[in-house]
């Protein structure tokens, strides 16, 4: 069945279509936590797997494109899904599978994380793959939520290194998605040095800033991947409001705020663990096991 409407009646369903971190700090696993921790039912769509810790991704395997397609049209042709988060997708053929399939089921709240390279250093993406998912998908995104590096390899361009040369950067990936439509750019500043972090929200029209202080961790493994999961899972809740996108960016970002602020009281690997997916679910943890 062809993406739908949520009834108010059920939570929202969403769908995961992204690679496994083994780790579960980034990737599939922290989606569904994500989606889990926020009140909607996650399914997932494996495009990649990954040999990975929280210091590194030692190898990847790309599932078979004709499997990603089985996979896509088993679960559609059965479940509603209300919005989709994209992920990593293992090669310009997953990609253009994806994109696709989605297209084929007419997807709807398309969030796409264009994730190219991991919080490591590690190339997730090859530069083919990153033009098939500016031709293909960006067609298809409610909203793309690119970092810095990402967005400079979006355009071909070095990293922005300032809000200012922010700005014009938010206005050019606008220009990649389609023109007569309600679509949005989230640039996500987090790579810019200081104690303050702003992300730019950019629909065509209204350029929103939206700030955060820095907070002191090296527990940020998965903050692209749940900021986005996030995102997607308020999407549908946030249908009925004047600026749903607008809200669910704002609820999204205060979610994983608290996830990075409760990141530390996990202890998750010896390079950058992950957020705290569950902060307000397990804060009177010890008083419920005793
Ligand atoms: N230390 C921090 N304190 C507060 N907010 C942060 C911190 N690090 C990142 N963020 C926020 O987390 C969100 C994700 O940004 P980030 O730049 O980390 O994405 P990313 O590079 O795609 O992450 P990932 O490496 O997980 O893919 C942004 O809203 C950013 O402002
Ligand atoms: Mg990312």
């Amino acid at each position: 069945m062809p993406f739908s409407r949520c009834s108010t009646a059920s939570p929202p369903n969403i769908v995961s279509i992204a690679g496994i971190d083994p780790s579960g700090g980034a990737g599939m696993f922290a989606d569904l936590k994500t989606f889990s921790a926020l009140g909607a039912y996650g399914c997932g769509i494996v495009a990649a797997l990954t040999a990975q810790n929280t210091q590194g991704t030692t190898n990847t395997h790309v599932p078979p494109t004709d499997f990603l397609r089985q996979q896509i049209d088993t679960l559609l042709d059965d479940v509603a899904i209300h919005a989709a988060k994209i992920g990593m997708l293992g090669s310009a053929a997953i990609a253009a599978a994806v994109a696709e399939r989605l297209a084929h089921w007419q997807a709807a709240n398309v969030v796409l994380d264009p994730v190219m390279i991991a919080k490591s250093g590690d190339i997730l993406l090859n530069r083919a793959a990153v033009g098939i998912m500016r031709e293909v998908l960006f067609p298809l995104a409610l909203i793309v939520t690119p970092n810095l590096p990402e967005a400079g390899e979006l355009l071909g361009e070095r990293m922005a290194n300032s809000v200012r040369e922010m700005y014009s950067v938010a206005r050019r990936l606008r220009d990649l998605l389609p023109h007569n439509s309600e679509r949005w750019v989230l640039l996500k500043g987090g790579h810019l040095p200081g104690d303050e972090l702003v992300d730019l929200l950019f629909n065509g029209d209204r350029m929103i800033e939206l700030f955060s202080r820095r907070i002191d961790t090296q527990n940020t493994h998965g903050t692209g991947c749940t900021l986005s999961s996030a995102i997607a899972a308020l999407l549908p809740k946030n249908a009925g409001q004047p600026n749903p996108v607008e809200a669910a960016v704002r609820d999204a970002r205060a979610y994983l705020l608290h996830a990075i602020a409760a990141a530390d009281s996990l202890d998750i690997g010896h390079g950058h663990g992950p957020v705290h997916h569950f902060h307000a679910l397990w804060r009177n943890r010890s008083s419920t096991t005793t």
